[in-house]
Parts: C-alpha cells; sequence; structure tokens
C-alpha cells in the first residue's frame, strides 16, 4: 500500500493542497496519495487516531484545527511550539506524532522567490492574529531592520512583538501597535489581516512604501485583492500569497519524503488554474 497523506480542515472541499501535493510527487514517480478529509468540528484528534490506523503518515492541517493539532502533537518543532499551531503533522517511525508549521517558512520563501531581501528591510505586518503569529519568528530570522506589527485591535500587535521579543537577536526593532502609530516608508508590507479579498482596507498612510517597495497579501485569487490594488496605485509591486501556499506545502512535503519538490511548475499550474 503506497504511504497516505491528507488534508483535515472543515469545510475542505476547496483545498488546493492535493492538486499540490500530487504534482510533488509525480515529479519523482513517487506513489503517495493526498487526500482531502473534513474533519469533524469536535473531534480532530479521532480523525488523526483513525487516518494513522488506516496508512496515514503525515498531514497538512488548515482552519479550524490548527489549534487542536498543536495540542495532540507528542513532539513539536521550537517553532510550532511559539507559534502555538500546527499545520504539519508527521508520525515518526516510533508511533510518535510531531508537529511543524511552515507557513512563515513559505512566506519567507515566496517573498525570496520574488526577489526580495529581508536583511536589512523595514518590514511592516497588517494584523495579529493566527496568521500573522505564525510567519514572524521565520522573518526575525532573515535580520530585518525592523518588523511593526500593527493591528485594529492595538493591543494584540503588541502583545505579539513582546512574545516574540526573547528570539530577537537585537538586531531588529521588533514593535507592535495601531494603524495610526504606522509611519513609513516600508520595504515590505505584508497583509495578514482577513480584510483584503473586501470590505474595508486598515486606515493606512499613503506614504507607506519605499521606491521598490513590494506589498504582500497572504490571500490570493483570480482578481488582485483590495489591498493590492490599492498598493498597486502606491507604486508598491504587488505580490499575492499563492506563492506562499505552495512554498508551505514544499517544505511539509520535504519533512514527510526527504525530498524537495520544484515549485516553479507547480506555481504555474495554480496560477493558470486561477484564470
Ligand atoms: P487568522 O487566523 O486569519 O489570522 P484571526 O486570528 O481571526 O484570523 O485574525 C484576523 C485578523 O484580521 C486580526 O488581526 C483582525 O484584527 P483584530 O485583531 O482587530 O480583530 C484582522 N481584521 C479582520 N477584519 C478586519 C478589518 N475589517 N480591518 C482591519 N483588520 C481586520
Amino acid at each position: 500500500m503506497s504511504d497516505r497523506y491528507c488534508v483535515f480542515g472543515h469545510p475542505i472541499g476547496h483545498s488546493k493542497s492535493p492538486q499540490i501535493h500530487t504534482a510533488f510527487a509525480a515529479q519523482s514517480a513517487d506513489t503517495m496519495t493526498y487526500t482531502a478529509i473534513e474533519a469533524p468540528k469536535d473531534d480532530f484528534a479521532g480523525a488523526w487516531r483513525e487516518f494513522v490506523a488506516a496508512g496515514g503518515r503525515g498531514a497538512n492541517v488548515t482552519v479550524p484545527f490548527k489549534e487542536d493539532a498543536f495540542r495532540l502533537c507528542e513532539e513539536l518543532s521550537p517553532r510550532a511550539r511559539r507559534a502555538g499551531a500546527v499545520n504539519t503533522l508527521v508520525l515518526g517511525k516510533d508511533g510518535r506524532t510531531f508537529g511543524d508549521t511552515t507557513d512563515g517558512i513559505g512566506l519567507v520563501r515566496d517573498l525570496q522567490y520574488h526577489g526580495v531581501i529581508l536583511a536589512g528591510a523595514r518590514v511592516l505586518v497588517l494584523g495579529a492574529g493566527g496568521a500573522v503569529r505564525g510567519v514572524i519568528e521565520p522573518l526575525l530570522a532573515e535580520g530585518p531592520a525592523e518588523v511593526m506589527i500593527a493591528n485594529r485591535t492595538a493591543e494584540k500587535a503588541a502583545g505579539l512583538a513582546t512574545d516574540f521579543a526573547a528570539l530577537n537577536d537585537g538586531q531588529t526593532r521588533l514593535h507592535g501597535g495601531g494603524f495610526d502609530a504606522v509611519t513609513g516608508p516600508f520595504d515590505v508590507v505584508v497583509n495578514g489581516t482577513s480584510a483584503s479579498l473586501g470590505g474595508d482596507l486598515p486606515p493606512l498612510p499613503d506614504d507607506l512604501f519605499a521606491p521598490g517597495a513590494t506589498a504582500y497579501d497572504m490571500m490570493y485569487g483570480a482578481k488582485p485583492t483590495v489591498f493590492l490594488v490599492w498598493a498597486s496605485e502606491r507604486g508598491a509591486r504587488p505580490v499575492d500569497g499563492l506563492g506562499m501556499l505552495v512554498e508551505q506545502a514544499a517544505e511539509s512535503f520535504y519533512q514527510w519524503r526527504q525530498r524537495r519538490p520544484d515549485t516553479a511548475p507547480v506555481r504555474e499550474m495554480l496560477r493558470q488554474a486561477l484564470t
């Protein structure tokens, strides 16, 4: 029987993960299978146990189960422990469940793919929810000059900055606050709020972007997000989160199969399917 993997979510119908991992596997004629499973909201641990009993070796975890997955792990990567969330489960040879979070590394790799140099950069991150918590550590590891976290609820942004202060090597100015405390210009602005596909944008200054700045939205769609349209009008280069999705998947795949897939053709395939 070939090794089984899956993505757990609720709902899960529109997940692109099966397509992505099936494409990664095909690159090396790997016979693993990867499916989407809608786990019951009140028994994520049961769904994982059942999957393992049926030959499951690993899984991705998406909304709303990332904290449930975190809680069931017998072993965690340091970054997952700090993020308080798990998007990748790996069944160890000893039967223990290991958890990691690859979203942040996905963001950093996608920024690098687009030629963004994070070392020494001024970075603004909008939002302070679970999505942002997962990316702060890998961003800090790249040695930016500044990471400001700005959020509608200022205290949440300040709290997040405090939570990660111990990881900061002192070279990065890590701080958080409300949108009114934002003063540009920034080299990279990452939108991690859920207010990007529609609705109102956070109130931000018009001179947010340094020359050559990149505006990154963790969301993506067939059309540019409201945030990316706004950013383009102010001279920033827009990049959506499709590549982050592919890169976080690639890191999960690597942990399961010990092979780094080629992400470029898979990015291209997904982009084509969006239009
Ligand atoms: P996720 O897991 O996607 O991060 P979340 O934890 O619910 O979801 O966080 C949502 C984020 O989007 C929060 O930072 C939220 O701001 P608050 O902490 O002030 O609630 C932000 N957000 C949602 N709607 C927003 C809006 N209309 N304008 C600005 N920020 C918004």
